[in-house]
């Protein structure tokens, strides 16, 4: 038996069998419904997210002999027609293969006539984006008078490089790409309908490589089944793909975080040998830094494409948010070399190299000093407090301000916050659970916690010395 690729094979053939979307095909059974339908639509969005194919089914809603419906039956000759792309009605036209004028002037000519079995005679433009300038100009003749009967469906990967005299007339659907989780669910189901193996993980990195496209996942998933006999494991994933699994850049941040170039350079070169692909590893590592820096800004987990446990090893890496930047700035400085290059493991190598270089240039300076392990050092408190509003700030903001305006002591093992005022303590006592467990996280150790108050006097004098400073200062004389 001919084997069919699983892109095809799985093609949804009703709006709810789409993963996602849910807001375009909510507004377009919405407008079959009611029986108002526009008659030129624009499906703008990532690549195999499902834009052909709701073009398609949107083709089989309104042609099918049952009547216009949002489930069509499937059944009759126009439905079979269109799944076949058989139909004498819809025409579908790749704008990047047919990006002359010739195919749109005989679309012109075309549009002429009335649909012959159908009710409305549908053209979908695939790639619209990359039709000539001749080519848009026919078409928008087309679309300012429109004839009745004849609907447009373009689509395309950048709704920037469609002119927009063609937008303004076009309603407008965005796709979106898809999650981590709506991807391994659908891979998930089409692995059971095969009666394929695949572990939890492979499913997850899978996921993660498919880069919100379900065709994507999809293909990757159909190569794996072919040459795995057993069951799919997270590591015929990375072999296949040339992909490192995250504890990789985990152990390559470290040893950039430490310095220590030379082991980068090592674990670069063994990712390599293992049969990682240079470019996959700088995208990797760039789209680790990014969930790191997600992480840090607490964001909520599900923005971040990792799985718990990666998040939770993600917390305890000890880089400011500033080196963060600086570090994910210079990656995306190198994208173009990465991609043009011939020799890109050299780019990667230099890369990493001013990775080290900038970050322990950085580190020399006192003011981006991050060591709140080191009581005596001023800077230390501060990034512990920083820390902690940061950490709190997704969970109560509130609970974050209070942190900012507080005096965090530290020796040894005993943490001292002293609060501004009698509110600010009750605020933190009534929160001292969840105060331990962030510090926990953040210190990775025992600890006591005690809760204070500075005393008012102290409040007085320094309220006191800024009015003194200010009146006595240069300015004000
Ligand atoms: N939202 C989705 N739900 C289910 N399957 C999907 C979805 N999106 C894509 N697919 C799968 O991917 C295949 C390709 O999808 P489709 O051609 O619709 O993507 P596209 O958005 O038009 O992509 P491109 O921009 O590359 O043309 C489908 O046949 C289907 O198997
Ligand atoms: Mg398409
Ligand atoms: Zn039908």
């Amino acid at each position: 038996m001919v084997h069919r690729v699983f892109s095809l094979k799985y093609r949804p053939q009703d709006f709810d069998d789409l993963t996602g979307q849910g807001h375009v095909l909510s507004s377009l059974k919405g407008a079959i419904k009611s029986g108002r339908i526009g008659h030129a639509f624009i499906f703008a969005g990532p690549r195999g997210v499902g834009k052909t194919t709701t073009a398609r089914i949107l083709a089989k809603s309104l042609n099918c002999s049952e009547g216009s419906t949002i489930h069509p039956c499937q059944k009759c000759q126009s439905c079979k027609e269109i799944t076949l792309s058989r139909s004498i009605d819809v025409i579908e036209i790749d704008g990047a293969s047919n990006r002359g004028i010739d195919e749109i002037r005989g679309l012109r000519e075309g549009v002429k006539y009335s649909p012959l079995r159908g009710r409305y005679k549908i053209y979908i433009i695939d790639e619209v984006h990359s039709l000539t300038p001749d080519a848009f100009n026919a078409l928008l003749k087309t679309l300012e008078e429109p004839p009745s009967k004849v609907i447009f469906i373009f689509a395309t990967t950048n709704p920037m490089k469609v002119p927009s005299t063609i937008l303004s007339r076009c309603q407008r659907f965005v796709f979106k790409r898809l999650s981590l989780k709506e991807i391994s669910t659908r891979l998930k189901s089409i692995a059971d309908l095969e009666n394929i193996k695949i572990t939890q993980n492979a499913l997850h990195y899978l996921a993660v490589r498919a880069d919100g496209s379900i065709r994507d996942g999809e293909s990757i998933l159909d190569q794996l089944s072919s040459f795995v006999e057993s069951e799919i494991t997270e590591n015929d994933v990375f072999k296949l793909i040339g992909f490192m699994g995250s504890s990789f850049y985990f152990e390559i941040l470290e040893q950039v975080i430490k310095g220590d170039l030379k082991q980068v350079i090592l674990l670069l070169n063994k990712g390599i040998e293992d049969g990682a692909d240079p470019v996959e590893i700088y995208r990797g590592f760039t789209s680790y830094l990014r969930a790191v820096f997600l992480v840090k800004t607490g964001l909520p987990d599900e923005y971040v494409e990792l799985s718990g446990d990666e998040i939770a090893s993600l917390q305890n890496i000890e880089l400011e948010r500033e080196k963060l930047t600086a570090m994910l700035e210079i990656c995306l400085r190198f994208e173009e070399m990465v991609r043009r290059s011939i020799n890109v493991r050299v780019v990667i190598e230099l890369l990493f190299s001013k990775l080290v270089f900038n970050l322990s240039r950085s580190s020399e300076s006192p003011r981006k000093m991050n060591n709140d392990k080191d009581t005596a050092n001023p800077n230390g408190k501060a990034n512990l407090k920083d820390k902690l509003s940061n950490r709190l700030q997704n969970f109560s903001p509130k609970l974050a301000g209070i942190i900012h305006d507080v005096e965090i002591e530290r020796s040894d093992k005993n943490i001292i916050i002293s609060a501004k005022n009698d509110f600010s303590k009750r605020q933190l006592e009534g929160n001292r659970k969840v105060l331990e467990s962030v510090l926990k996280n953040i210190l990775n150790g025992d600890f006591t916690l005690t809760l204070n108050m500075t005393e008012r006097k102290q409040e007085k004098n320094h309220l006191a010395e800024t009015i003194k400073d200010l009146f006595d200062s240069e300015e004000i004389k």
